[in-house]
């Protein structure tokens, strides 16, 4: 078989999971209450059918099984995150030895199977003990956050090599304190700000700590979703609008992380708009002192912006789309299950972005997939032909593929997700995996993709 898209000398081929998706036993062995748990006792029906998230796929019970597949279909890294609540029940103190163990092990099957563990410290899962004094709104909770993460580089820090402090943190600011889709429901921007602001200063202290332990060739960086902004047309009404996007919901993470600074941009912005967070002394010094080593990209769709059009509305309520409208681009092309564009140059554009703006840092792709309801129908021969995923990979990897060949410093591609997992307030709407969760046996099947997925990894390629 001829090779068309061959890939560096050990890229990174694996995906992506995080604790409260994957785990369950959400109240075993001593873990504590995260806002998830909370939030879906206090408010089922929020929820896709009201499911929550106590056991989802069980990965705490199979995780031997899981790694068995994941070397199966070709894996040599796997993304999990560790879940706050249950290391330390209640935000700060005591370390649960139950969860010691499990991380433990899940760390050394990995490695014994071939399979490199990157971990992630934060999938949008706060204590609840630490959500009721503020969550990320608190400093003090800002503290107790790089406490945990100090007591996991201590604990896990000879063996894990690829370190991230956060999963997405724009998502838990949109979610929790602008668009009511994560708990607390807030919505305000000011707040949102805040929160945001403080979550950069938290993975600047997480990294403060990991580097006095030095942990030799560890390294230590954030997960984004740089969701590119694509402006409707040239016009100056237009750039600006896409413009501001673009600094509120990638730069505002990017730029802190890589070059340990605010763009000036928006930093006028938010002083213009009184949106200016309260900070400490010493925070810019903190920041410039503690940038990351790599970045995580996750892509699934692109945002497409255009210029208000109802400037008379009555905007008396300040959000960010006080200052540009979203735009639905003629004949794009969709994921109608999840909702989303597909637009495969966007991986491209990010890469390109990264390599010209932010000195080629070291990246990967950190999550890709498509969403997909009701996968059942596509059984075949005792699997789902899941066709439209290879598709979508391939079209992705072609223009990651371009992006590496002029220069970008891409190290690897992660699938959200190994195992169809439960999805926040859509449960288990959307499937995503490689493999198939039979909801009802919890029996694991591997897709066509995952088939597929263990060729292309054997040939670096395809
Ligand atoms: C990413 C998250 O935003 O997208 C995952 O890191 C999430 O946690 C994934 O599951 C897919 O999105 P959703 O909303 O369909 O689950």
């Amino acid at each position: 078989m001829s090779i068309k898209y061959k890939f560096p000398v050990d890229f990174w081929w694996g995906s992506a999971s995080s604790a409260p998706q994957g785990e369950g036993a959400a109240r075993k062995d001593g873990k504590g209450l995260n806002v998830w748990d909370f939030w879906y006792q206090e408010e089922p029906q929020r929820f896709f059918n009201c499911v929550g998230p106590q056991n989802t796929c069980d990965f705490y019970h199979r995780y031997k099984e899981d790694i068995q597949l994941m070397k199966k279909i070709g894996h040599n890294s796997f993304r999990f995150s560790i879940s706050w609540s249950r290391l330390i029940p209640g935000g700060v103190g005591r370390v649960n030895e139950k969860a010691v163990e499990f991380y433990s092990n899940v760390i050394d099957e990995l490695l014994a199977n071939g399979i490199e563990p990157f971990v992630n410290l934060y999938h949008f899962d706060m204590p609840i003990e630490m959500q009721n004094i503020g969550g990320f709104e608190n400093r003090e909770v800002v503290e107790a956050y790089s406490d945990y993460a100090k007591v996991t580089f201590e604990l896990f820090g000879q063996k894990v090599k690829k370190w991230f402090t956060f999963n997405e943190p724009i998502v838990p600011v949109e979610g929790g304190y602008l668009y009511d889709f994560h708990y607390p429901n807030v919505s305000d921007f000011k707040r949102a700000v805040q929160v945001a602001y403080n979550t950069n200063i938290a993975t600047a202290r997480a990294i403060e700590k990991f580097r006095t332990l030095n942990l030799n060739d560890a390294k230590i960086g954030v997960i984004l979703n740089l969701t590119p902004s694509y402006p409707r047309s040239n016009s100056d009404e237009d750039l600006k609008a896409a413009n501001i996007a673009d600094l509120l919901f990638n730069r505002s993470f990017l730029d802190p992380a890589t070059k340990g600074e605010y763009p000036e941009e928006l930093v006028r912005f938010i002083k213009e708009n009184n949106l200016t967070p309260v900070v400490q002394e010493g925070d810019k010094e903190l920041l410039k002192n503690n940038t990351i080593d790599l970045v995580g990209v996750n892509y699934y769709q692109p945002r497409r912006v255009k210029a208000k059009e109802n400037l008379s509305k009555d905007d008396s309520k300040l959000m960010p789309e006080s200052f540009f409208d979203n735009y639905e681009m003629p004949g794009r092309k969709m994921n109608i299950y999840r909702g989303w564009e597909i637009y495969e140059k966007g991986i491209y554009d990010i890469m390109i972005n990264l390599r010209d703006n932010y000195e080629n840092i070291e990246s990967y792709i950190s999550e890709n997939g498509m969403g997909v309801e009701d996968e059942e129908r596509f059984i075949k021969d005792g699997f789902i032909d899941d066709s439209y995923r290879i598709d979508f990979i391939k079209d992705h990897l072609i223009w990651l593929h371009k992006a590496i060949e002029e220069g970008a410093n891409v190290k690897g591609y992660h699938l959200w997700t190994f195992i169809d997992n439960w999805s926040w307030t859509n449960a288990y709407k959307n499937r995503y995996g490689f493999v198939q969760l039979n909801l009802n046996t919890n029996k694991r099947t591997i897709k066509k993709s995952g088939h597929w997925m263990k060729e292309v990894t054997e040939n670096n390629g395809f």
